[in-house]
Order: structure tokens, then C-alpha cells, then sequence
């Protein structure tokens, strides 16, 4: 798709463009178009970002101003086109240019042979290559360019008609908005793919959800089924959907030759990928027979959890498109294909009962135990209901029988009850009206969907809140983990937060299971934790809505912790995405009276409150001015204690590699950050040896 002069060209034209305008209006809105599409390219399909966010965003601002300015060059593949206003009817119903078909299913070796003999039986030749490739599990899609503009996108809908939802396709920045099909001859052409979040994207909004109150999604297939189907564009923008195209369904063309890359699949996705689109070409391979297509579906099926979104099989289809026409079409699934389905990650239990478990904010969760089941290779006993809505939309049931998932890394949740199974003994859940732990009463704030004890002294709150300041991503004090809090706790040796430093260890000594290594462990890791930077402490407090990133531009905002005492609701939400709920809530924490007092007593214990970046005078750090990246796997250090110490003689960190860049750290297997640090030549490039030599002086 890009050359390696390409890049270069549009790489140093990126370069040129953060500083300096074109020769005019028209001609640098077309340089900057070609920049950006590139580095959402370079982001989105090939993983490999050529520039750091605040680059992206001032190039992306200067064409915005600039097609302001001149509406009459903004073309439909601007990358300003994405982001769009909101939809203001429902999604029309289109019908697809070509059915959009299912897929047959095998789930194992035998029903793969039985398919193997029966492609040969219809293809009339024993000499088939197949290619085998991921079954995505999320929301089938449908795109059509028009004269290399992308003019359409749809769900799959009932296979015939789908909704048009172009906008929102819009919204996933690895589809291209236009391509060069013309050059290829192409006028029209429909491709098919699936709509996926990645895990990790779908486990931190959930989290954010649960955070608010909210009830989490259930899968990553909902999820991103649902997704397609939001009216507001810009909230699907934020729902960071990827998409991976695997299917040419049809196309029309303006020479009578077809195109050397369409007579294969395996040809037909290189070729999509070289036009910038994302495709599985990476994980597709090809085969000369059934037994070695078996070998990888079964290798596969061990490092399904590897990838970064849910596959629920293989798809192996027959890669000439010829043999494929001759093979046909039932009115369900082609015959030329077949989806090898991985063992389900679902399971039927019983339902036990339901314990309700109060968090560090008070919320109470119910949680079901069920008769313990083993779900692809993990004994469930325990699942999450998350809230009162859950258990209310699904129906459930002491005494039902559930149907339980666990997809991958996701946590298991319970699908539905299987209300054909009732026998009429089922009792209904009763949900608490007061606090399981202090007896309180419980409170329900208006649109959240969570029950809360506002007891902020509620015993189970307090523990919660000492755990997860002294947790990893706290404060970090080792072996003070769950069952240490719990104990001390119960035998009224911690009481609060800052009782962590003043614990009697006289007390604890007595205790079975503490030896003097295991206490002097405890209070080293505690003495240790005084040192912590003020993020830390902020995150470790457990202000409602202020999670790590939050934490750390509240301290940045400040030279001690108690400037924010002063704070106001404008100067707050003037901070990097601080919303009104997160301004309301910092206000709150710092006024409340208990709150001062703690802070008071962890002053007086000796713990850090200060900023100390703020408070290093200007110019003194010896790293002053100087930017660092790390890539690869470093063996001496963690990456976060590297970037720390980077941090604290004054350097700065980037996260791409750009004529911004001073030194980049490479530890083992680095990989094309440091080509393009060795291409760029004004980088130094240091070992984690030299690194340590440096920081040391
Ligand atoms: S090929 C006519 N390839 O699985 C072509 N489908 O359960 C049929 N799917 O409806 C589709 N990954 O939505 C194909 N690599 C892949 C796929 C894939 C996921 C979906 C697709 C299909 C469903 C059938």
C-alpha cells in the first residue's frame, strides 16, 4: 500500500506540516489529508503509530481550521468526515447486494473430513488449497465503495436487509474512506467482515460502567453489536471499535480482464490489505490438504486466548474463487466454506444463592453462587450480578438452572436462566434494604442502578479502602494484601487508613503466621510506601470517579494535595477530562472534614503529599529537556520503574519514535520502533546497561 519512500516522504511531510503551512490553502489541505489517513493507517491496521498523539491531533486541528476556512476543497474522505453529527432517524433498511449468508459448522476432525470429501465430490477434483483463517465473534458488517469512496455500510441484519449504519461504520478508523479501487479497474465492490472490540478495550469500559453505577455490557459481541446501533456518532467513536474485513462478496469492473489478486482468497485479502484495509493476513495460512488444516485449527484452538479480540473457531474456505463458483451455494451457508468451532465456553449450573457484597464505595453487589462448574479449563463458583437491574432483566431465580459463559479473559457472567427447566420450587431474590455488614440503610441514587451504604465507617467500606490503598497500583506495599487487611482489621490492630502506620507490632508479632522476616518485610514495604509520588497517594485515597489517570492530573495540577482543599468546580473541570461527575466528586472528598483529618494523620505518619516534579526546581533534574522511549522486553528493570526514574532526574517520556526523541531504550526482541529510530539517525539508541550508566551519572 505504501512504499518505503512513501513513508518516508509522508513521514517528513508530517514533520514539515506541524510547523509550517503548504504553499496554499487547497494543496496543504491535500498534503494534510494524505498525512493523516496514513498515520491512522500506520495506527489502526498495522499497529505501529508513526506519531505521538499531540502531532496527530495538531495536524488533525490545522485541517479542520483550514477546511473551515475553505469548505470547497473538504472531500468525503477527509479524516475530519468521521467524526459526524448525530443521526437523527433510525437506521434505514437496505437490502445487500448479495445475501449474506452463514456458515456451516464442524466441531471436529471427523465432520472436517466429512466436509473435505464432500468439497471434492462437488469441486470434481482431489487438488484443493484451503485457507484457514479466525471466526471473529462479533457484528457481521457489509461495506460497498463506489468509485473508491466508501458510499455504504450495513449490519448484517436478517441476511437479506440490514440497517444502513454508515455513519457509526465511519466511526472505526481502520476502514478506509476511500481506496484505490479505480486503479484497479474496480467501479463497485462490496466487502464483508466483522465489527470487534478488543478485550482489553471491552473490560476498561465495563469498568468504567461498574464505576458509575451503570450495568456493565455482557460480552464483547453485544457490545459491539450494539455499538453499531447507537444514534450518536461520537459515542460510538469513544467505544473504539476494530474491525477485520474477510470477504469479497461482490464487485463490478470497467475491462473485461479480472484482476490477477481475485482469482484466490488468499490473494483477494493481500490485496484488500495493500489497499489499507484491515484483513487477517497475518493469521491466514493455506493448505494442501485436510490433515494439516486439522493440526492448525487444534494448535490454534490452545492460543485462542492469545489474541487480542474473542474468535469462536476457524473459517476454512476454499481458496479458488473458481472452484468456489463451481461448488455454489445452499439458500443458507456456501459450500465452499465451513466454520470449525472451538469447544463452548458455556456451561449449565445451578443456582445456589445470591450474597450481597459491599465495595469500597459502599455499592452492594449481589453475587450468585452456583453449583461449582468447569468452563474451559476454570472451576466457576461465584459470578458477579453487578445490580438489582441484572437479576430483574434476566429473570433469575433461586433454584434455576443458568447457563453460564466465560468468554477468554473475560469474566463469567450468567447469560439466562432456563425457565423450562422450573419445577416450581424457584424462589424469588430478595434484595436487601439494609446494609449486610452495618445494618444501615441503603440508598439508591437517581440513575444509577446500584445500591449504596452511605455508612462511610460501614466495616466492610473501611477494609475495601484500606486494600485498595495499600494495592499494587496504590501504594504498593507488598505482602499487605486481602487476608493481612482483613486480619488486622478484625483484631482492631487497623482501624483506617493511616493506621497503616502506626500498626503495634508487638501486637502482630504475637500473631501465628508473623516470624520477624515476614514483619520486617511488612514494615519495610510500609516505611517504603512514605516515598510513593502524590498520583499514587490520590489514586490510593479511593475518590469516586478518580481512577489512575485521573489521579495523576490531579497531582500534576498541584504542588501539595492540599491545594486541593481550594480547588473550585471551574478550576476542575478546567483540568484534561475532568468531567462535571468527577469535579463534583473531588469537591466532596476534599471537604468532607474526615477526609482532612486523614490526610492530617498520613502528614504526620510521614507519607509524601507533595508533587515532587513541582516542587524540583526548574532546570535542576540532570534529564532536564531530554526525551525517552523504551521498547522491547527489558530483562533489568520493570518499564514503569524505568519511566519513573526517567522521570524523576526531570526527562521526559514520548510514546513514538519522532525527531522528538532523544533516546530510546531497547530491550530484547525490539522491533520496528527501533528501525524507524535507526532510519530516523538522530536518536540515540541505548542498551538497559548504558540506560542504568546514564541515569547514573
Ligand atoms: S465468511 C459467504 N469468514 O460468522 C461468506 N465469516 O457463523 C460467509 N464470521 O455470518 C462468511 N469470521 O458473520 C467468514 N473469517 C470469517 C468469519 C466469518 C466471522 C461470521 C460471519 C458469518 C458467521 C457465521
Amino acid at each position: 500500500m505504501y512504499t518505503t519512500q512513501d513513508e518516508q516522504r509522508l513521514y517528513n511531510l508530517a514533520k514539515t506540516l506541524m510547523d509550517a503551512d503548504g504553499e496554499n490553502a487547497e494543496s496543504t489541505i491535500i498534503q494534510l489529508r494524505e498525512v493523516l489517513n496514513y498515520a491512522d493507517w500506520k495506527y489502526y491496521v498495522q499497529s505501529e503509530p508513526v506519531l505521538a498523539d499531540v502531532e496527530y491531533d495538531t495536524l488533525f486541528k490545522k485541517l479542520q481550521r483550514l477546511e473551515e476556512q475553505h469548505p470547497e476543497y473538504v472531500t468525503a474522505d477527509s479524516p475530519t468526515q468521521r467524526v459526524a453529527k448525530g443521526l437523527s432517524e433510525k437506521f434505514p433498511a437496505v437490502s445487500h447486494l448479495v445475501p449474506m449468508l452463514s456458515l456451516d459448522n464442524t466441531y471436529n476432525a471427523d465432520d472436517l473430513r466429512d466436509w473435505d470429501r464432500r468439497c471434492k465430490e462437488l469441486a470434481g477434483t482431489d487438488d484443493i488449497e484451503y485457507c484457514a483463517e479466525p471466526k471473529y465473534d462479533g457484528a457481521s458488517i457489509s461495506i460497498i465503495y463506489e468509485n473508491g469512496q466508501l458510499a455504504r455500510g450495513a449490519t448484517r441484519g436478517d441476511g437479506v436487509m440490514g440497517e444502513e449504519v454508515t455513519t457509526n461504520i465511519k466511526q472505526i478508523r481502520s476502514i478506509p474512506l476511500s481506496a484505490a479501487f479505480t486503479k484497479a479497474g474496480i467501479n463497485q465492490i462490496e466487502i464483508r467482515g466483522e465489527v470487534v472490540i478488543n478485550k482489553d478495550v471491552f473490560t476498561a469500559y465495563n469498568t468504567q460502567r461498574i464505576a458509575e453505577g451503570l450495568s456493565p455490557l455482557a460480552n464483547p459481541r453485544n457490545a459491539a453489536s450494539g455499538t453499531l446501533r447507537i444514534l450518536d456518532p461520537a459515542e460510538v467513536g469513544k467505544r473504539k471499535l476494530s474491525a477485520i474485513l474477510y470477504h469479497i462478496s461482490y464487485y463490478t469492473q470497467t475491462g473485461d480482464a479480472i484482476p490477477d489478486a481475485l482469482h484466490t482468497h488468499y490473494g483477494s485479502l493481500n490485496w484488500l490489505y495493500e489497499l489499507g484495509f484491515p484483513t487477517p493476513v497475518k493469521e491466514m495460512k493455506r493448505f494442501r490438504s485436510i490433515d494439516e488444516v486439522i493440526a492448525f485449527c487444534e494448535a490454534f484452538e490452545v492460543r485462542r486466548d492469545d489474541l487480542p479480540y474473542e474468535v469462536d473457531g476457524l473459517v476454512i474456505k476454499v481458496n479458488s474463487f473458481a472452484l468456489q463458483d463451481k461448488m455454489g451455494m445452499t439458500t443458507h451457508h456456501p459450500r465452499w466454506a465451513v466454520a470449525y468451532k472451538f469447544k463452548a465456553r458455556q456451561a449449565t449450573s445451578k443456582l445456589l444463592r445470591v450474597e450481597f457484597q459491599v465495595g469500597r464505595t459502599g455499592s452492594v453487589t449481589p453475587v450468585a453462587k452456583i453449583e461449582p462448574v468447569p468452563i474451559g479449563g476454570v472451576t466457576v463458583s461465584s459470578i458477579s450480578l453487578f445490580n438489582e437491574d441484572v437479576v430483574r432483566e434476566k429473570d433469575l431465580h433461586i433454584g434455576d438452572t443458568v447457563l453460564v459463559e466465560r468468554a477468554g479473559d473475560v469474566i463469567p457472567y450468567i447469560v439466562k436462566p432456563l425457565a423450562e427447566l422450573r419445577n416450581g420450587t424457584e424462589e424469588k431474590i430478595i434484595f436487601p434494604t439494609h446494609c449486610p455488614v452495618c445494618n444501615e440503610e441503603l440508598e439508591k441514587p437517581e440513575e444509577e442502578a446500584v445500591w449504596r451504604c452511605i455508612n462511610i465507617s460501614c466495616p466492610a467500606q473501611v477494609v475495601e479502602r484500606i486494600i485498595h490503598f495499600a494495592s499494587k497500583d496504590a501504594m504498593d506495599i507488598r505482602n499487605m494484601g486481602d487476608a493481612n487487611v482483613r486480619k488486622f482489621y478484625e483484631l482492631g490492630l487497623l482501624k483506617n487508613i493511616p493506621a497503616i502506620y502506626t500498626i503495634n507490632w508487638d501486637e502482630v508479632s504475637k500473631l501465628g503466621g508473623f516470624g520477624e522476616k515476614s514483619v520486617t518485610n511488612l514494615q519495610t514495604a510500609i516505611d517504603n510506601s512514605k516515598q510513593q509520588p502524590l498520583n499514587r497517594v490520590i489514586y490510593g485515597l479511593g475518590i469516586r470517579h478518580v481512577g489512575e489517570t485521573m489521579a495523576k492530573t490531579l497531582a500534576n495540577a498541584v504542588t501539595h494535595i492540599r491545594d486541593l482543599y481550594d480547588y473550585t468546580e471551574e478550576q476542575l473541570l478546567a483540568l484534561d477530562d475532568v468531567g462535571p461527575k468527577v469535579a463534583a466528586s473531588v469537591l466532596h472528598f476534599f471537604h468532607t472534614q474526615e477526609n482532612r483529618h486523614m490526610i492530617d494523620l498520613l502528614e504526620q505518619a510521614g507519607v509524601n503529599l507533595v508533587n515532587q516534579k513541582r516542587n524540583t526546581p526548574q532546570g535542576s533534574g540532570e534529564l532536564e529537556g531530554k526525551t525517552f522511549l523504551f521498547t522491547g522486553t527489558l530483562s533489568r528493570f520493570k518499564r514503569s520503574d524505568a519511566e519513573a526514574m526517567v522521570e524523576a532526574k526531570g526527562g521526559t517520556l514520548l510514546s513514538s519514535v519522532s525527531s522528538k526523541l532523544n533516546y530510546l531504550v531497547v530491550g530484547e526482541d525490539a522491533g520496528s520502533k527501533l528501525e524507524k529510530a535507526k532510519k530516523l539517525g538522530t536518536v540515540a539508541i541505548l542498551s538497559e546497561d548504558e540506560f542504568l550508566g546514564l541515569i547514573n551519572g
